[in-house]
Formats: structure tokens, sequence, C-alpha cells
């Protein structure tokens, strides 16, 4: 555009109006019409309608510039010019107002189409995986025991006989070391079993590590017990061993009540009932109050603790000087406790599952609902 035409009134152009003035007749302005009218219909989506806009209906548009010169006319044309180029300028912008709106439209409908999302697709996402809940709750226990400075300790599962009973103060003829009872692994005289409880990691870890010690041990166990709903052939055990001078039974029931409040939560009442293990004397088993009834009378006894009011959660006590001399330790200068507490039994009262086959059939619809712990 030269300079000059883009600013009516400007001194230079002011010198000659006549010559640079738009033509103000009605063939002219009906001619700018015109064009508007075909570049608007010609515009085939929203930018190019903004680009059609600027050049017949901007200010710098045939039009406006024909509007702006309307000023220079001589005073009885003036109105007669005005109202041929307002109605051709009104017809424009009516004309840009309803190709705007189709366009709008049509873009609107474009984008339902192109953006649209099935959302019956199955998605292409794997469902995630989840710890199994006994992992959790073992993990979580030895933690706790981490967390009061013991260290964890292992041992096999196919276990000499040795560790499961002899080191462990069982007589030649205890009824543990049955058939009934037992997984003998074949041959017979190879000595071998399944071990009964995680317990011979007591012996282990002494002979292994020394005195003093502290240690935790998460692991499998098996006994012939047919699967039902408080019991299965297959279980878990957290044992705890702790050995040093000066260790009383009050230092074992201190530990539990630790150990029964991370799991458990604060506030948890137990109490220690004598029993008898061959490796620990005295020894008890520990019980916490039923969570469900709280030890309060119930018209039908409680389904928790079969209205008991106590859960029973696994054996513990002093370790027998028997086991301390087996595994090479003076029981005149250093004396321990030992515990061994189920892990199936810690995972159903923390989550309230009723029936432990839940626990091992591997529905995955159960396993889901754990394992998200942090
Ligand atoms: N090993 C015993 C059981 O399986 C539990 C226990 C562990 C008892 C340690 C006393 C000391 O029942």
């Amino acid at each position: 555009m030269p300079a000059g035409t883009d600013e009516g009134g400007s001194p230079r152009e002011g010198g000659d109006p006549a010559s640079s003035a738009p033509a103000l007749t009605e063939e002219s302005i009906e001619a700018h019409v015109a064009q508007a009218l075909e570049a608007i219909a010609r515009a085939g989506d929203l930018d190019g309608l903004k680009e059609v806009r600027l050049a017949h209906a901007g200010d710098r548009s045939p039009l406006a510039l024909a509007n702006r010169a309307i000023g220079g006319l001589p005073g009885p044309e003036k109105a007669a010019a005005g109202k041929l180029v307002g109605q051709a300028r009104g017809r424009v912008n009516q004309a840009l107002g309803r190709r705007q709106q189709e366009l709008e439209a049509e873009r609107d409908e474009r984008i339902l189409v192109e953006e649209a999302m099935d959302l019956t697709v199955a998605p292409g996402r794997r469902p995630l995986g989840r710890r199994h809940v006994l992992t959790v709750t073992a993990e979580r226990m030895a933690d706790a025991m981490v967390g009061m400075g013991w260290e964890i300790a292992e041992g096999p599962q196919v276990e000499a006989e040795w560790f499961n009973f002899d080191a462990l103060n069982f007589d030649k003829d205890h009824p543990a070391r049955q058939m009934q009872d037992t997984f003998f692994v074949e041959p017979a005289k190879a000595g071998l079993v399944l071990r009964t409880h995680t317990s011979p990691v007591q012996a282990r870890s002494l002979l292994e590590r020394g005195v003093p010690l502290y240690v935790a041990v998460p692991g499998k166990t098996f006994r012939t017990d047919e699967l039902d709903a408080t019991h299965t052939p297959v279980f878990h055990q957290l044992e705890g061993l702790a050995i040093d001078e000066g260790l009383t039974m009050a230092h074992l029931k201190g530990t539990l009540d630790r150990l029964a409040e991370a799991m458990f939560g604060a506030g948890i009442v137990s109490r220690l009932r004598p029993a008898y293990f061959p490796f620990t004397e005295p020894s008890a088993e520990m019980d916490f109050r039923c969570f469900v009834c709280r030890g309060e009378p119930t018209a039908t006894p409680c389904r928790t603790c079969g209205g008991t009011g106590w859960i029973e959660w696994g054996g513990c006590g002093m370790v027998h000087h028997n086991v301390l001399r087996a595994c090479g330790v003076d029981p005149e200068r250093y004396q321990g406790f030992a515990f061994g507490m189920g892990v199936e039994r810690t995972a159903m009262f923390r989550h309230g599952i009723a029936d432990m086959r839940e626990l091992i059939e591997g529905d995955v619809r159960f396993n889901a609902q754990f394992g998200m712990e942090i």
C-alpha cells in the first residue's frame, strides 16, 4: 500500500482530496459489496474469514475509505452518500456474521467427531499387581522388630530334625515328632522335616551369631493340619529370640506389647497365660483382648474370639537352659526370651479376615484388597 493512502486527511493527501478520494457512486459501492459477499462466501474456515473481514470491513477496506470520504463531500450530497455506504457496510457485516456462525458450527461439529472418545473401549492397561497380605504383614512385623533394634535372621524350610526338635529340648518321644503332626522328608534316615515352627532358627542364630543376640525370624512353617477356616498346613510365624545378660520376663512382655501395638494400634490389652513348650521355661501363650467384643458379655458368643474375650497370638517364654547349652551358651551368664507369633492370625485380625482359606486360595479379587500399604 503506497504511503499516504492509509492516513485519510493527512497533510500530504489533503493537498488533493479529489484525486485520491474513492468514488462514491452507487455502482462502485455495489461492486465493493459484491466483491465482499463473494469473498465471504468463499471463506472456507474461520481463519480465512478473519482475513476477509480485515480486507472488506476493516479500517482500510474500500467501504471504510468510502465512508471516510463522505466527510469531504459537498453538504447536500452527504446524506445520500451516507445512506448508500451505511447500507452497503451493513450488508457486508451481516454476511460476515452469518458466515461466522456457519463456520463456527462446522468447526464444533468437526471437533465432536475428531475428538470423540469411545468410553466403552477396553483399557489397554494391565491391572497392577499386589503383594500378598501375608507378605506385607510379615514384613511389617519384622519392621517393628527392626525398629526396636533387632536383626532379621532366616533359616531353611526343609530343616534338620536336630534343629527342629533336638536342639530345642524335645524328648525323643515328644508327640510333635509323630507322623501326624510333622511332614517328614524321605528318606527317613536323612533326618529332614519341613520345619514345624520358626524356632529352629533360634539354635541356628545362636550358633552362627553368638551372644548377645536379638533376632527376629519371619518365615514359612508346615504342619499336617487339614485346611479349614482356622487351620492351614502351610502357615507363617514371626520368631523372636533375645539372649543377653539380665533379661527377664518383663522384657518379653514389654517387647510383645510393643509389637502388638505396632500391628494393632495403641491401647492393646494383652495377657500371658501359662503354657508349655519344651524349649522355654516358664512358657506362656500371649493373648490380647478381643477387639470386637472387648471381653464384654454379648447375646450370642462373639464370633471373633469364640466368646472367651481373648485372642491367642502365639507362644513365648524364657529360653530353656538346655537350648542355651546345646548351642554352647553359658546359661549362668546369659538368659533370654523367645516368642513365635502367627502371621496368619495377625493378618486376619488386622484386616477382619474371617476365613483362613481366603489367604491361600489366591483369588485376585481377595488379594487386590491388600498389598497397598506403605
Ligand atoms: N514355636 C512355638 C510354636 O510354634 C512358639 C514359641 C516360640 C514358643 C518361641 C515359645 C518360644 O507354637
